[in-house]
């Protein structure tokens, strides 16, 4: 990337002071809001550091298959889940926080955002796993969701 890139890491759950108000033209956020469990600072301060018209793209794993993990005690809340995942051979257990579809457009619409596109993504063909290619196809795994602010 030589001199046309900043690499910075950051808490999400703190401000973002190295990044200047309306600088950014798009904000890539894979599989990391999920780990956060209150959106509205962070909301906030990305949408201060996007360019009027930027976008906030990402992806999070489907609030339905989260509440299926989950204790199914209260669909309305925002709640810590776990799952285990077998890491060669080993298991590790992730921590993530489910909350409902209605929570996570309420806090882009919240935060300023317009909701651009939303997506249920199913894999594009080649799986090599067909046990794997048949969850991704029929079970609501991840939701895709494009923000502009
Ligand atoms: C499942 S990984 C996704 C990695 C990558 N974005 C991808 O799609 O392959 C979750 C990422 O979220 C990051 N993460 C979780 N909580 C965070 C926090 N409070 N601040 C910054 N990053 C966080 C982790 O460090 C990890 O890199």
């Amino acid at each position: 990337m030589g001199a046309r890139a900043r690499l910075e890491t950051a808490d999400l759950n703190e401000p973002l002071t190295m990044v200047p108000s309306a600088s950014t033209d798009v904000v890539v956020a894979s599989l990391v809001l999920h780990y956060l469990k209150d959106w509205g600072p962070l909301l906030a301060e990305l949408h201060r550091c996007l360019k009027p018209g930027g976008a906030l793209v990402f992806s999070i794993h489907h609030p339905i298959t989260g509440w299926l993990r989950s204790d199914r005690t209260d669909y309305h809340r925002v709640e810590l889940i776990s799952e285990n995942w077998d890491w060669n051979g080993k298991t590790v257990t992730g921590r993530m926080y489910r909350r409902p579809v209605s929570a996570v457009f309420t806090s882009l619409l919240e935060a300023g955002f317009a909701i651009d596109a939303v997506e249920e993504p199913q894999p594009a063909p080649g799986v090599e796993d067909p046990e794997l290619d048949r969850i991704l196809r029929t079970t609501p795994v991840f939701l895709y969701v494009r923000a502009v602010r």
